[in-house]
């Protein structure tokens, strides 16, 4: 039995450093053996650069995933080469940097990270089933695991339903919001609709509030902030069998 610990979108500087802070003490006390860190929103600013993807890594993450923020900062393409960060796999195929699967070598076995985002209320991206599919198709470990980077819940259930018995996990993230539906599907996958995110809690999102309320109330631009005061850590815990790549058991976190 393994145990993977997934963990939500960080968000900016206050984000990464609570993460540093928290994390080695997390893996320590649950005994995780594999990290997965969404780190779309984790620079200064939103998107991902080298600087806050190094924090992330070295906080302990053995892969980052991203989501649609993931190619906002021109100047960090060449991250994407790195085998640790995925982004999602449903861009088109032929001018995308990176990749949208990473295959992670345990030694005795390796668990699969695959990346895709939802396409309601979201860029038209491919569609996602059609890409799990062919994804599926050529990764021959059954321990597979989705960052599944959706806005609509229902996009989420969806692919639960859809990828049970086909995948070891399902993770929603994207809205920032932890749901309360952890279970494991078919008695094999574990799936969430959204893991939540790291950051700031009396926040909008991560943001601070008085900015998201001005741009939501007078709908003119408003340069969005960082939010300020005390951090909190939304993640899951899944154990699986590396035999079979059968869930048996999630749990969600929320550290203060
Ligand atoms: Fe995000
Ligand atoms: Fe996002």
């Amino acid at each position: 039995m393994k145990r993977l610990l997934f963990i939500g979108d960080v968000v900016g500087r206050a984000g990464c450093e609570f993460l540093a802070d928290k994390l080695s003490g997390i893996k320590r006390e649950n005994n995780i053996d594999i990290t997965i860190v969404n780190g779309e929103n984790s620079a200064q600013g939103n998107g991902i650069t080298r600087g806050s993807a190094d924090a992330i890594i070295r906080a302990g993450a053995d892969i980052i995933t991203t989501g649609n923020h993931a190619f906002r900062r021109k100047e960090s393409m060449e991250l994407f080469d790195e085998d640790y960060i995925v982004r999602p796999a449903n861009y088109p195929e032929g001018g995308c940097v990176g990749s949208g699967v990473r295959i992670l070598d345990m030694g005795a076995y390796s668990v699969a990270v695959i990346n895709l985002m939802g396409t309601v209320y979201m860029d038209p991206l491919d569609n996602p089933f059609t890409k799990m599919d062919e994804l599926l198709e050529n990764i021959d470990t059954p321990n597979i695991f989705l960052d599944f980077h959706a806005e609509a819940t229902s996009e989420k259930k969806a692919m639960g339903h859809y990828l049970t018995g086909k995948v070891s996990g399902m993770f929603g993230t994207h809205t920032h919001v932890q749901t309360a539906d952890e279970c494991i599907l078919g008695g094999h996958t574990a799936y969430i609709t959204d893991v939540g995110m790291v950051g700031p809690e009396l926040s909008c999102l991560g943001v601070d509030s008085e900015s998201a309320v001005n741009r939501l109330r007078f709908r003119m631009p408003v340069k969005f902030q960082e939010a300020e005061g005390a951090c909190f850590l939304c993640g899951t815990i899944v154990e699986f069998n590396e035999k079979d790549g059968k869930s048996h058991k999630i749990n969600r976190i929320i550290v203060r």
